[in-house]
């Protein structure tokens, strides 16, 4: 199964998603593929938010290799399951897509644990360490969802 995270910049939610639902994966045994992308390009290349790097490496996963890409339409073809990371980027997915969007592909992570009420995970971007916290607790209780429901 290959499984595609998005968020706006490719750099704080979806790098920490696409890490900890790898690490998550793995350790059940689950022969799956995480990757992760941006919608809006602009910090194409970069490494992931220092913050990020920090509170993953506090919880034992390293995500300082991956390099942020951005989201293409071509990503419907390439994955089974899209999630994103809030409703802004689902509308940005919608966008790019065009007539590859598949409903029934993309999905806002949250509706894993809270179904139907479309929540969004916080942007961190700007704000100070705490909110990676909160990002990281709350991706990893979807993702915990998302591998036992296996
Ligand atoms: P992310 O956070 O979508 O969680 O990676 C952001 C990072 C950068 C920007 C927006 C959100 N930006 O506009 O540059």
């Amino acid at each position: 199964m290959k499984i595609l995270m998005v968020c706006l910049g490719n750099i704080c939610r979806s790098p920490l998603a696409e890490g900890i639902l790898q690490h998550k994966a793995f350790k059940a045994g689950l022969n799956w593929s995480v990757e992760s992308a941006g919608t809006n390009g602009y910090h194409t290349g970069e490494a992931p938010h220092h913050l990020s790097i920090k509170v993953a490496k506090m919880n034992g996963i390293d995500i300082s290799m991956h390099r942020s890409r951005k989201f293409t339409e071509a990503d419907f073809e390439q994955y089974d399951i899209i999630y994103a990371m809030a409703a802004d980027v689902l509308e940005d997915m919608r966008r790019i897509a065009k007539n590859k969007f598949d409903g029934q592909k993309a999905i806002l992570i949250l509706n894993e644990i809270y179904p139907g009420q479309n929540k969004d995970v916080p942007d961190p971007w700007y704000g100070p360490e705490a909110g990676y916290h909160d990002v990281f607790a709350l991706i990893e209780k979807a993702c915990d969802k998302i591998v036992s429901s296996q």
